[in-house]
């Protein structure tokens, strides 16, 4: 079987963009399992369906019609990749993320990602649910103040206006939801390498994460 190197943690704990390089440098491919959740979300909110309604939303995961490619999201023939990164999507992902239903709709279209010659793996649940047999995982976290602040820059950059004290608030109030929930609670897998990034660089990150692969 391929190898898979499973990177989970927080929102903006910074394992998307230290996943990402780590599956460049390997060559591998990179599965941003959020991005099916908000999909997800974006479906149902066109759809009209509520949030809530798990079999509807389950149907709706379950024929999403994603498609990743360099570097675009694209749902059907409409290009989401601004559109998912909203706000509102991503307290939707959060939602539908917590209906089993949901979680078991997406649960092959993950798998089926781990191809030749190898998979990088970002999400929550990718070392303890999706593929339990990973040859390397990796928990990411750093403190919620940190993380508030990466995102407050990035909003920054994008000429948003924000405000650090919401943004710590939404970090632990998202926090909250994820490692509380019944399904596949945010939680690091037994034997998954722990990496606090709270005074850690991207590149170090990087480099730690390929030097528990090699190891
Ligand atoms: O950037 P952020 O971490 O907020 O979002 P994301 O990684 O794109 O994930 C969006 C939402 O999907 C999160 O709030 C999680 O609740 C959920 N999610 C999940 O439950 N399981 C995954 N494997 C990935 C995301």
């Amino acid at each position: 079987r391929s190898p898979v190197i499973t990177i989970d943690g927080p929102s903006a704990s910074g394992k998307g963009t230290v996943a990402e390089r780590v599956a460049r440098v390997l060559g591998f491919h990179f599965l941003d399992s959020g991005a099916l959740y908000r999909l997800t979300a974006l479906s149902a909110m066109k759809a009209g369906a509520s949030l809530d309604d798990e079999a509807a939303v389950a149907a709706l995961a379950a024929a999403l019609p994603a498609r990743f490619r360099d570097g675009r999201v694209w749902l059907a023939d409409e290009d989401v990749t601004d559109a998912i990164r909203a706000e509102a999507v991503g307290e939707g992902a959060s939602k539908v993320a917590a209906l089993p239903a949901v979680r078991a709709a997406l649960l092959e279209r993950q798998r089926a990602y781990r191809q030749a010659p190898g998979l990088v793996a970002d999400g929550r649940d990718m070392g303890t649910v999706i593929f339990p047999d990973a040859p390397a995982k990796v928990f990411l976290t750093a403190s919620a103040e940190a993380r508030a602040e990466r995102r407050y820059k990035q909003l920054i950059e994008k000429g948003n206006s924000a405000s650090l004290a919401d943004l710590v608030a939404d970090m632990q109030a998202r926090d909250a939801r994820d490692t509380a929930r019944a399904v596949a609670p945010l939680k690091p897998a037994p034997d998954a390498l722990l990496l606090d990034t709270t005074h850690m660089g991207i590149e170090t990150a990087v480099q730690a994460v390929l030097a528990h692969y090699a190891s």
